[in-house]
């Protein structure tokens, strides 16, 4: 396909992310994003539908011609988009970049990604599943495992779905908040308990079309909203690309023991897949254990990753999803890159939207700004959302890379912004 309509789904940072790194192909044509933000409506056209909305985005699609469906984030895969586009014989020739609803229970069910892992053999923390009517089985196995205590709501619970305890009486209390309690409905109808990870985290992404795969560059985010990674957690608050401890040795061993049998684990469950896989990973002295797998690309991960990846994202995509990873050609660039995530005050709890930014033209081609939470009216640029922009700055090392970025935030100003100061401290 040479000239491509292309629909974005989402409208965050990873997705203004996305969206630059498309932008940049000879093969676009055009760009949807549904309903992207601020950022995005300077690369191509927003619209205002719910990435859900699955009636209206098949309207978009018939009306605007589009030829490949990018899904940014998981609710439109774990809710089926593609099953819904491949059961409609007007958007049979439409290609979708993204997991069918099968997959997506790799994101979607904490158990049925571990029952996955298991069947093929891949490093992981030890665990048990535990449904409603098994509460006292439940507690029993917490003897088996010492603490702290790894609860995790088996569904999707908007990121809130995993206590990690110390106390024993309250992990009980949890298991019982969750089982009977009905504390995130459904999705804490079964739990995972499992053994606790000691180790550093990254994220590692890959590109499959379920037979073939690409590794794109690993990142490593920063979740708690406070310095030193306390506080609560949040979407994430800064990414870095490369990390300095995944190593060429290392590498290979997330590539041969968990990278080749997920490939596997796809073919052999019949899964369809067409998509990033975002596998969280423990460094656990040297050998990586899967902690969760994502059905999508990382956020604010993607804000370093793209600025890393050498060559065509959007053929890339295309390729994917027509079946072809084989023939897909990407470089890694030697940069670093470093992510500082800009907030709104009182984020992840309650904040106010509808600020006022201004931000100052930065001349360095080095730094992008990537839009997370903000939307653009008469009066200008203003926020709308807990994160709002991520600024993100390559150099030839980490520490120049993060210096950049930092001084760059100095350029942007909104109400009650927030930020965190020390991205890459651990490292
Ligand atoms: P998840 O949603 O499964 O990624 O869990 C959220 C966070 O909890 C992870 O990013 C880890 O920081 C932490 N976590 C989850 N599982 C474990 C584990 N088995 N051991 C240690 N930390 C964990
Ligand atoms: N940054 C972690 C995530 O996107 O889930």
């Amino acid at each position: 396909m040479d000239r491509m309509r292309v629909l974005l789904l989402g409208g965050g940072g990873r997705e203004h992310a996305l969206a630059w790194k498309m932008s940049q192909s000879p093969k676009l044509d055009q760009l949807f994003i549904a309903p992207g933000n601020g950022g995005t409506s300077e690369l191509g056209t927003n619209v205002p539908i719910k990435e859900t909305d699955f009636e209206a985005i098949k309207e978009l699609i018939l009306r605007e011609g589009i030829h490949l469906v990018v899904v940014g984030p998981e609710a439109p895969l774990v809710a089926g988009i593609r099953d819904f586009m491949e059961a409609d014989e007007s958007l049979k020739d439409v290609k979708v970049l993204g997991s069918g609803k099968a997959g997506a229970e790799l994101e979607g069910s904490k158990a049925f990604a571990k029952r996955f892992m298991e069947k093929v053999d891949i490093p992981t923390a030890r665990y048990a599943e535990f449904g409603a009517e098994e509460l006292d089985q439940a507690k029993a196995f917490l003897d088996e495992m010492k603490p702290p205590y790894v609860l995790k709501a088996d569904g999707l619970a908007a990121g809130k779905g995993v206590l990690i305890l110390e106390d024993r009486a309250e992990a009980e209390s949890s298991l019982e908040d969750f089982l009977i309690k009905g504390k995130f409905g459904e999705a804490s109808e079964r739990v995972v308990i499992e053994e606790y990870l000691h180790g550093i985290e990254l994220s590692v992404f890959v590109l499959t079309d379920g037979n073939n795969y690409v590794i794109l560059p690993e990142a490593k985010d920063y979740k708690r909203i406070g310095e030193g990674d306390t506080g609560l957690n949040t979407g994430g608050m800064g990414s870095i690309s490369p990390v300095p401890f995944a190593d060429a040795t290392f590498m290979q061993r997330v590539e041969d023991r968990i990278v080749k049998p997920t490939i596997q684990g796809l073919k052999n469950e019949a899964i369809p897949y067409n998509g990033f896989v975002f596998i969280g990973l423990m460094n656990v002295d040297g050998d990586p254990y899967v902690i969760e797998y994502n059905v999508r690309m990382g956020d604010p991960e993607t804000e370093t990753v793209m600025r890393r990846i050498d060559g065509d994202l959007l053929e890339a995509l295309w390729l994917t999803a027509d079946n072809k990873t084989a023939e897909v050609s990407l470089g890694v660039s030697d940069d670093h890159s470093a992510c500082v995530m800009l907030v709104s005050g009182g984020y992840p709890e309650g904040y106010e939207k509808g600020k006022l930014m201004t931000i100052e033209s930065v001349e360095d081609e080095q730094v992008v700004m990537f839009h997370a939470g903000t939307k653009r009216d008469e009066e200008g640029l203003k926020t709308s959302g807990g994160r709002v922009l991520a600024i993100s700055a390559n150099a030839s090392n980490r520490e120049e890379a993060l210096n950049k970025a930092y001084s760059v935030v100095k350029k942007v100003d909104f109400e009650r912004m927030n930020y965190r100061s020390d991205i890459g401290f651990d490292l």
